[in-house]
């Protein structure tokens, strides 16, 4: 029986709460332990609290068993501070290459409009991932979990929509799916048949990635030029995503609601036809123009409404209503050069359980950190450092239908965690542009370790 004690946490950041997404006030609560540890077993914490309790216990317990000492291994924190991993609740993980030209021809002036239309944007990355075989998906696919995981991020949602056609779109999820889980004897990267529920908690050892992953069909990222809206929105609905669900490859439906791409009409057919399949909601909404988006998202029950840089009042309200998430994208924002920010603190104050998230694609958002999300959060949203915590674990790992699971340091959660060079929390989001992860667990077992600097 693997069995592990961390001691000496300057701040154990437990995030013990009320049982669902913290609204509102709730977000400044971290639930923080000073010099505090956590006893582990099999994967899941057992006990936290201060480490004089910790090894108490750990003494207790040991005069209980045969083999003598309780923990296996000890982690001395040293003095830092200790917190759940970060979730990540939206990232385009999976894709092919890079958009360099992209990110030049930006600096020179060009909105993103304007080069999408010029052949670069979501197209030149899907033509990119359309070429690539499973083998090289598989390979980019595990690098860019490893930066997530690096950054000290253990769960991440990761969305298909760089294949576009019905067979692109199933083998991104399938490699998706194959890096998660680990793998039984027998299974190939070209094997389609090994259909297991997603719902089935990844990651850890023996995956391909101990990166927790979980999927999200995003079909409707582009029109492909080889089909009118019209037409690839029939594609969508009649003949990807009865595939995607009956071979359940994944748990939320997306689609990126905006001019030029979906309007508000088609995306409430695919995502009506999504939830009739059993699909949850996330959409991409609101991101550059204000299309009612986040109207959309509340009317449909959804459970995320992303991005929201030009939802206004009544949108803030509807999502309210609703009991819809937002999933905050400061990454892109910043990224773009452009210079509206979601109205977080309107957001928080409206009551509702915000969510940062990464955003991490090639194009829009070339980042794994959140670290780096954390200063956005707070330096160009106004959410403070606490507030940013629990968007980025504890309502993010809802907004993934995990809440019961992860996000927050508790007895009976997964040990997920990760280990930060710092005494102070907030230090977190307070440096900026140096890796402060000095290691990472996920399921109580050491996934990355960097030492910290
Ligand atoms: O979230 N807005 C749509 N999708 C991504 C960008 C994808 C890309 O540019 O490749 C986003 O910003
Ligand atoms: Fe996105």
């Amino acid at each position: 029986m693997k069995s592990l004690a961390v001691l000496h946490a300057s701040q154990l950041i437990t995030l013990t709460g009320p049982g669902r997404p913290r609204l509102g006030p709730e977000m400044s609560k971290l639930g923080i332990i000073r010099d505090a540890g956590m006893l582990i077993r099999e994967g899941k914490i057992e006990l936290v609290g201060p480490s004089d309790e910790i090894e108490g216990q750990m003494t207790a317990l040991s005069s209980q068993v045969s083999a003598g000492r309780y923990a296996s291994e000890i982690v001395d924190a040293g003095g830092r501070v200790v917190m759940p991993g970060f979730v990540d609740a939206h990232t385009h993980l999976i894709f092919a290459g890079n958009r360099l030209d992209d990110f030049e021809r930006r600096a020179r002036g060009e909105s993103y409009e304007q080069i999408a239309k010029a052949g670069g944007g979501i197209w030149s990355t899907v033509e990119k991932t359309r070429g690539a075989s499973e083998v090289d998906l598989l390979a980019q696919a595990k690098k860019h979990a490893n930066w997530c995981l690096r950054c000290g991020t253990t769960t991440a949602e990761a969305k298909s929509g760089y294949g576009l056609t019905l067979e692109s779109e199933l083998k991104l999820l399938r490699v998706l799916r194959q890096i998660n889980v680990p793998p039984r004897t027998g299974d190939a990267i070209r094997d389609s048949r090994t259909a297991r529920s997603p719902a089935v908690e990844g990651g850890g050892a023996g995956s391909e990635t101990p990166l927790q992953i979980v999927p999200t069909f995003l079909g409707a990222h582009a029109v492909p030029p080889e089909f009118s809206p019209d037409e690839y929105v029939d594609v969508v609905i009649n003949e990807m995503l009865p595939r995607v669900a009956s071979q359940r490859l994944a748990e939320f439906c997306d689609v990126f609601c905006e001019r030029g791409y979906f309007d508000v009409d088609q995306s409430r057919k695919i995502f009506c036809a999504a939830k009739r399949l059993g699909l949850n909601l996330r959409g991409h909404v609101d991101q550059l123009t204000n299309s009612g988006g986040a109207r959309l998202m509340a009317e449909l029950g959804a459970t995320t409404a992303d991005h929201l840089e030009q939802t206004d009042q009544p949108g803030i309200a509807a999502l309210k209503k609703a009991n819809v998430q937002p999933v905050l994208l400061p990454g892109s924002v910043y990224a773009l050069g452009a210079r509206r920010y979601p109205a977080a603190r309107e957001m928080i104050d409206a009551g509702l359980a915000v969510v940062i998230a990464t955003d991490f694609n090639p194009g829009s958002s070339p980042t794994p950190s959140m670290p780096m999300i954390l200063s956005l959060a707070c330096t160009q949203m106004k959410m403070s450092p606490a507030e940013a915590i629990t968007a980025s674990t504890i309502n993010a790992a809802y907004s993934l239908n995990r809440g019961d699971r992860i996000g927050s340091l508790e007895p009976g959660k997964l040990a997920n965690f990760a280990i930060f060079d710092c005494e102070d929390y907030r230090e977190l989001a307070y440096w900026f542009g140096i890796p402060r992860t000095h290691s990472v667990y996920v399921k109580g077992e050491c996934v990355s370790r960097s030492g910290g600097v």
